[in-house]
C-alpha cells in the first residue's frame, strides 16, 4: 500500500504533531508523517519530532517579516522537495495568504479547539465557559481562505464540566483532539467525506 506522504506544521508544543506521528507508526494507517515543520525555531515540538525520528525543520518566519508570502514560498519549496503530498497544520499559529491556501487546496486540513462554526479564532475555553455551554469539543477541517472555516473533515464533543476552568478543559478538549486527528487525516487522504463524529468523556 502507498501511503500519502505528509507535513506537519506547527508553532508550539506539538502535542498533535506526536499524535500524528504515533499513529503512522501503524503500518496500516494510510499517511506517513515524513517531516515537521515550525515557523519558531525554540518550538518545543521540533525536537520532539526529532526524538521519534521524523525530520524535523525550522523555518524562521522573522527574516521574513516584510513578506509573508516568501515566508510561505520557502516552506512550500521544502514540502515540494521531499514530495509532501498532505499538509497538518497542528497548532501553526501564522495566519496563511492565499499563497499557501491555494497551493495546497483540498489537501491542507487544522485542528481548532471548538465545535466550529461556533468559536473561531483564539481563546476558545475561556469563552465557553463564558457562555455557559453545556459541550465543547475540537474540529478538523480543510482549509480555505477564511480563518477557522472549510469543510469539516471531523468534530468531537466534550462535556462542559461542574467547576471546570479554562485549564482543565482544554486538557480534556485536547485529549479529544489527539483522538480526532489521526482518523481524520486518515479519512481524509482516503477521500472519505462523510464527517467523523466522536463523543469524548
Ligand atoms: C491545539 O489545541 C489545536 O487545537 C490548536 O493549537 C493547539 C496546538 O497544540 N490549533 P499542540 O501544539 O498540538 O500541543
Amino acid at each position: 500500500m502507498s501511503r500519502a506522504r505528509v507535513a506537519v506544521l506547527i508553532s508550539g508544543a506539538g502535542s498533535n504533531m506526536k499524535a500524528l506521528i504515533e499513529a503512522s507508526r501503524d503500518p496500516a494507517f494510510p499517511a506517513e508523517i515524513v517531516c515537521v515543520v515550525s515557523n519558531r525555531p525554540e518550538a518545543a515540538g521540533l525536537a520532539l519530532a526529532e526524538s521519534l525520528g521524523v525530520e524535523a525543520l525550522a523555518i524562521d518566519h522573522r527574516p521574513f517579516a516584510r513578506d509573508r508570502e516568501a515566508h510561505e514560498r520557502a516552506i512550500d519549496a521544502a514540502l515540494r522537495a521531499r514530495g509532501i503530498e498532505w499538509v497538518a497544520l497542528a497548532g501553526y499559529m501564522r495566519l496563511l495568504t492565499p499563497f499557501l491556501v491555494e497551493a495546497w487546496a483540498g489537501r491542507m486540513l487544522n485542528i481548532h479547539p471548538s465545535l466550529l462554526p461556533e468559536y473561531p479564532g483564539l481563546d476558545t475555553h475561556q469563552r465557553v465557559l463564558d457562555a455557559g455551554c453545556d459541550w465543547h469539543g475540537c474540529t478538523v477541517h480543510q482549509v480555505i481562505h477564511e480563518m477557522d472555516a472549510g469543510p469539516i473533515v471531523g468534530q468531537a464533543r466534550v462535556p462542559v464540566l461542574a467547576g471546570d476552568d479554562a485549564a482543565a478543559l482544554a486538557v480534556r478538549v485536547q485529549a479529544a483532539e489527539h483522538r480526532l486527528y489521526p482518523l481524520c487525516l486518515a479519512a481524509a487522504v482516503e477521500g472519505r467525506t462523510e464527517p467523523i463524529r466522536l463523543e469524548a468523556a
